[in-house]
């Protein structure tokens, strides 16, 4: 059973994606609706959250566990896995959202750690939207960067945005949040053009027309959700010790918790997954 942790339904379109990537296989979704959002979280507790989220995953029998959110996986990640990882379950895994899309970014795979001199293309500007923490760790611009220099990468934080998708907030109100945020790193961009975009947030792939229609032009945007189940699919691959199907799935054996209320969660819920859901309080 592989593990999803989300701050709250961000997750579920990474959940989405895998769900139809990976159809016979079981998923164990958890979302800290009782915290979120993150956003408005110190960096420290984030940490904390994100580590009690993933311990949860890993009681409940999921041996790798995928953080679904760019906030906590920005924040906690690394630190997790050198430390916590390696002192308290040597034989678990923990996976991100930020690695799949660097690699997809830059054509480099995450183990080269600098640019290969044959790949030096024609400089190009990608525009990331993300949460007031991913934009401050600077995750995304580092390590797009480091493979390939070529790229410039502009932020833009949009501090409220993923707090008003989780609320349900009304089309116009979201509206006006994407396009204050595409004004601001329009201003950041001083002219030049825009290649792509990265919406750095499992929350924004549903406002995602949203953005494009806030886009001066129309951009590039990539799926985070979809290079997300490519990565996992590769990463399978080349780890089959999490590769156990397990041996008689029953349609629905998928199993959604929240720190949340169980039943305003399942109602919104639905919107980002595209089918109904049942949670259950964790
Ligand atoms: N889905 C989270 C992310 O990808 C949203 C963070 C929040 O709860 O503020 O960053």
């Amino acid at each position: 059973m592989i593990g999803l942790f989300d701050s709250g339904h961000g997750g579920l379109t990474v959940q989405r994606a895998l769900e139809a990537r990976f159809p016979q296989r079981d998923f164990l979704y958890l979302g800290d609706h009782g915290h979120a959002p993150y956003g408005r979280r110190s960096a420290e507790e984030v940490l904390s959250l994100t580590r009690d989220g993933v311990a949860r995953l890993f009681a409940e029998g999921c041996r790798l566990v995928v953080i679904a959110c760019n906030s906590a996986a920005a924040i906690a990640l690394r630190r997790l896995q050198q430390d916590w990882l390696a002192r308290h379950y040597p034989e678990h895994r923990i996976l991100g959202v930020v690695v799949p899309v660097v690699e997809a970014v830059t054509q480099v795979p995450w183990s080269v750690q600098s640019a290969p001199p044959e790949h030096v293309g024609a400089p190009i500007t990608v525009g990331v939207f993300a949460t007031r923490h991913t934009v401050r760790s600077d995750a995304f611009r580092i390590e797009i960067r480091k493979r390939a220099p070529q790229i410039d990468v502009i932020q833009q934080a949009c501090p409220g945005l993923a707090g008003a998708i989780e609320a349900n907030a009304a089309e116009t109100r979201l509206a006006a949040e994407v396009r204050e945020a595409v004004a601001g790193l329009t201003k950041r961009l001083n002219g030049r053009r825009l290649d792509a975009v990265i919406l750095g947030c499992t929350h924004y792939p549903l406002v995602g027309p949203l953005f494009q229609r806030a886009l001066p032009s129309p951009v590039k945007m990539l799926s985070q959700p979809d290079l997300v189940a490519d990565s996992l699919a590769n990463y399978l691959k080349r780890h089959p010790e999490f590769d156990a199907l397990s041996p008689a799935r029953s349609p629905g054996s998928t199993r959604f918790l929240t720190t949340g209320d169980p039943e305003v969660v399942g109602r919104i819920a639905q919107r980002f997954l595209g089918h109904p859901v049942v949670f259950r309080a964790a």
